[in-house]
């Protein structure tokens, strides 16, 4: 079987003034298409930059990254633009919406970058809205929607295009845990529908949902299971 996500020997740095900070060290890492994995860690242990670099928001500094048989090392920036926004919907612990617009207006944003037509992008920010349970909130503004309605209007926007993977950081880190347990079933439901999850989380409960762990302790893999948890339970 082919991997969605492929990782080989991944180095990244951040420059420092005085020396380099080595973020991630060797990290190679496999996901297939329909999985749910579960990267934690503690906090500082390279958890987002991983994340960055497996959503084409950042690059490594060495090895290699394939993307759905794309490699990225060799892609133009425009080019990881247009797989970013094909391949991937982010979701962000602060949820990341666009405080001016509406909910139905931030869920169309990636569409627009796209360049879908505006009663088509309208249809499908509609069908995410609904399937968040937010059909009645669509002219909302995010200040007026509570903090789990509004990660469920980022996980819309996230799902709008239909991309393959689905790449959560810390998505219920801002949230009570009644919100925080709705927000799971939606993306542990999206992931039994064939979209490939990635959650990062330092949440013991959270990382249980998934069928495999990865632990991330300074910037190396630190250990990998291949549990299969079938207990999808949601006790958060
Ligand atoms: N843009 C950046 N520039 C410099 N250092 C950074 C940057 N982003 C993160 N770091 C550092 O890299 C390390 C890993 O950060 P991060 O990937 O955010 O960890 P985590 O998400 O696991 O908390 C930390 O020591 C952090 O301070
Ligand atoms: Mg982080």
């Amino acid at each position: 079987m082919k991997h969605l996500i492929e990782l080989n020997n991944i180095d990244k740095y951040y420059k420092g003034k005085n020396c380099d900070l080595h973020v991630l060290k060797d990290i190679s890492l496999m996901i297939n298409e329909g999985e749910f994995a579960a990267i934690t860690g503690s906090s500082g242990s390279g958890k987002s930059t991983l994340m960055n670099i497996i959503g084409c928001l950042d690059i490594p500094d060495s090895g290699s990254y394939t993307l759905g048989g794309v490699n990225i090392m060799k892609t133009t920036d425009k080019k990881r633009a247009y797989l970013r926004n094909r391949k991937i919907g982010f979701i962000f612990q602060g949820f990341n919406l666009i405080h001016a617009l509406t909910a139905m207006e931030n869920v169309q944003l990636p569409l627009i970058y796209r360049g879908v037509p505006y009663r088509e992008r309208q249809i499908a920010a509609r069908r995410a809205l609904r399937l968040v349970g937010l059909e009645n909130r669509l002219d909302h503004k995010p200040y007026e929607l509570s903090g789990g309605q509004q990660q469920r209007v980022a996980i819309a926007r996230a799902i709008a295009s239909d991309p393959p993977v689905i790449l959560a950081d810390e998505p219920t880190g801002s949230l009570d845990s009644q919100s925080g347990k709705l927000v799971l079933e939606i993306l542990t439901a999206l992931n039994h529908k064939g979209r490939t999850l990635v959650i990062i989380t330092h949440d013991e409960n959270v990382a249980a949902l998934a069928q495999r762990r990865i632990y991330i302790k300074d910037g190396k893999i630190a250990a990998s299971s291949d549990l299969f948890n079938n207990q999808r339970n949601m006790t958060v």
